[in-house]
């Protein structure tokens, strides 16, 4: 068994410290108590990007919101689904992810920040909202909508951040939302915001039997 070898760590502003690792060919980001991300299972982070702009049918002039790069699968998955004239953003908290990204782990995802229809902003994702008006949020920032990796994230779900989040959609725009485990009471508040929402739960790889579940609400 090949050992993990420790690469490099970083701090979430206001929250978790970041460790990140590699074993062979797989990179593994951890943070306190759980791994964040692995580069072995990607697929529900993908489906997050596919899904979202099937539902916005990705016009040629698309501006897409992603939060956060993470290993850049749901960007790349994006990028594959939009138009060559699209835009897409990706906020990202910590500085360090993005140099990561550069540095050790962009061919996972045949180096999406490349990409001449990328723009990086370093900043919370929330900000970025503000910034629209988006065809497509799509947000993988926790591991759920109660905002594990930093507090302050759980303000992107509540009823106040679903309306800030939906007043800076398009006509037609898709919020998007991934998450490792089901969450009712989420459902629920984005239905209360009067957005009309698909849940779809996918089949977690690394785990046997556990499901991802997704969120995407229109106005
Ligand atoms: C689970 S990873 C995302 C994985 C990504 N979907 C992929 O395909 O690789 C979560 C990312 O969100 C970032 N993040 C956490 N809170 C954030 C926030 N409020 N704004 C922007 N990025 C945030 C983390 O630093 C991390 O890079």
């Amino acid at each position: 068994m090949i050992p993990w070898e420790f690469l490099a760590e970083a701090r979430v502003p206001g929250g978790d410290l970041l460790k990140l690792s590699k074993r062979g060919d797989e990179f593994s980001i951890r943070t306190e108590g759980y791994e964040l991300m692995n580069s072995r299972a990607h697929g529900s982070e993908e489906v997050l990007a596919q899904e979202g702009l099937r539902r916005i049918q990705a016009p040629e002039d698309a501006k897409i919101l992603i939060g956060g790069l993470g290993m850049g699968y749901t960007l790349r998955a994006a990028l594959n689904a939009a138009a060559e004239t699209a835009r897409i953003t990706v906020a990202e908290l910590v500085p360090e992810l993005v140099a990561w990204n550069r540095e050790y782990y962009g061919h996972l995802a045949q180096d999406p920040l490349k990409d001449t229809r990328v723009t990086v902003f370093v900043e919370d994702v929330a900000e970025a909202i503000e910034k629209g008006p988006w065809d497509a949020i799509l947000l993988d920032v926790d591991n759920g909508p109660d905002g594990l990796t930093r507090s302050s994230n759980t303000n992107l779900y509540t009823k106040a951040g679903i309306l800030r989040a939906k007043n800076n959609l398009t006509q037609g725009g898709v919020l998007g939302v991934w998450s490792a485990h089901d969450d009712p009471a989420f459902t629920l508040r984005l239905k209360r915001c009067n957005m009309k929402v698909e849940t779809v739960r996918i089949k977690a790889r690394i785990k046997r039997g556990s499901r991802h579940t997704l969120w995407f609400a229109k106005a």
